[in-house]
């Protein structure tokens, strides 16, 4: 008889709805009868699924390469999520300077006043959809101010326009739109008078293999692959931080507290995976756990899977504010780590802080559904509406004051 299990990994559609909803469950059958598990999805893949074996396909590129970073084929290149060593070196080396926390602080401002006008936009009503008005706009216009930095206003609203139509979307046509005012910004830039030490200008000047300057194919890659690496990713983990605010009782008096921060953001973090799943390509034959692989075959990398390994972290299934440690994998692990987590941390931050500041009482608006996201960022929540009480208390930010009486 035909193991009820593995044929749900046979027959697993990583984008099918009532696949997705199931896959948790299989997983953590997975991890304890069968950690890699073998799919026909696309192809044929192995599914990697306990933490440890995350971390020897991550830590050794030269055997697990990027080349197919996606459990489905990406038609265009994505520098440097595609790239192995030693180019991938090249280009996080010029990178990482524009995704540090350091760097990032001065958009600070920028993404407070973000907040401050979404929550302008439903404040007196008392209820909102919080992914379309609220968790899309904020991570697409952070995105877009940041990646785009524009002085140019007219330019930056249809920019970030662009990018909050790529969040709706999420097709690649609707991509043209911000790809063709990235190239007209790059094209500016190269030609010089912009002195501003950004991301965009850190794209132009940057040389890769001893000395070269990219290709346009290579800025234009780079541009994208943030698009893509920090749209859906941010916006899923805030709209299922919105849920857990509406549903899991303790979770606001929680996140009024300063602390909140440096612990609870990276429980949050590891629940929620919204990068779930990333793809490898062997570059020789080898063997994991015992299980033979030739190259040229795909591997699936479940980051999310490892963040529940039972053998590492204690209830792996539900939120654990006062783990001792929690060295999640949601942002993966080796040269590919996230190249944005501490964006993705400083969004997060921003976004509750500024929103709790003024609204309080979430709960699901009766008579609504909490309608879920599949594929890469499965279930996070795609369609959410909430109820609030407004804070009555001066409009400040609870991190920085303290407990708010609501
Ligand atoms: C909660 C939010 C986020 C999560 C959970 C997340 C998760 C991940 C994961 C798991 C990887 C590793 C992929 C692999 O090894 O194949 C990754 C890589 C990457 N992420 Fe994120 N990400 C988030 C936000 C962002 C943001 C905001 C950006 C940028 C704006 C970003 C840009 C990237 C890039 C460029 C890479 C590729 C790095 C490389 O190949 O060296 N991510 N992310």
């Amino acid at each position: 008889m035909v193991d009820p299990h593995q044929s749900f990994f046979d027959t697993l559609n990583w984008f099918d709805e009532k696949d997705c909803e199931q896959l948790d469950a299989e997983l953590a059958w997975a991890r304890q009868e069968c950690p890699i598990v073998h799919t026909e999805f696309d192809g044929g893949m192995y599914v990697i699924t306990r933490y440890d074996d995350l971390r020897t396909v991550a830590e050794h590129p030269e055997v697990f390469s990027s080349a197919m970073p996606g459990v489905v084929p990406v038609p265009v290149a994505l520098p440097p999520l595609d790239l192995d060593p030693p180019l991938h070196r090249d280009f996080r080396a010029f990178l990482n300077k524009y995704f540090s926390r350091a760097f990032l602080s001065k958009y600070t401002a920028v993404m407070e006043n973000l907040v401050d006008e979404l929550v302008d936009g439903f404040v007196d009503r008392g209820e909102f959809e919080f992914v379309s008005e609220f968790a899309i706009p904020f991570s697409a216009g952070s995105l877009a101010r940041i990646v785009l930095d524009d002085k140019n206003e007219e330019r930056m609203a249809r920019a970030i326009d662009a990018v909050t139509a790529v969040a709706v979307t999420q097709n690649p046509e609707s991509y043209g739109g911000v790809a063709a005012i990235a190239m007209e910004l790059l094209a500016e830039r190269a030609e010089g008078g912009d002195e501003r030490d950004d991301f965009l200008q850190g794209i132009v000047s940057a040389t890769v293999e001893g000395g070269r300057s990219l290709t346009q194919a290579e800025m234009l890659g780079v541009v994208t692959v943030l698009m893509l690496g920090g749209l859906d990713t941010t916006r899923g983990a805030i709209a299922y931080i919105g849920r857990f605010l509406a549903e899991v009782d303790g979770v606001e008096e929680r996140m009024r507290r300063p602390e909140w921060k440096r612990k609870d953001i990276d429980e949050f973090l590891r629940f929620t995976s919204t990068v779930s799943v990333m793809g490898r390509v062997l570059t020789e034959d080898t063997e994991l756990l015992g299980c033979p692989m030739k190259a040229g075959e795909r591997l699936a990398v479940h980051w999310r899977s490892g963040s529940r390994d039972e053998s590492k972290f204690e209830r792996p299934d539900e939120l654990v504010f006062d783990r001792e440690k929690n060295p999640h994998a949601a942002f993966g692990f080796g040269i590919h780590r996230c190249l944005g987590q501490h964006f993705a941390r400083l969004q997060l931050e921003i976004a509750f802080d500024r929103l709790l500041a003024r609204v309080t009482n979430f709960r699901v608006k009766p008579g609504t559904v909490v309608r879920e996201a599949v594929g890469i960022s499965n279930r996070a929540p795609e369609e959410l509406h909430l109820q609030f009480d407004r804070v009555t208390t001066p409009a400040t930010s609870p991190a920085r004051e303290g407990a708010l009486q609501a």
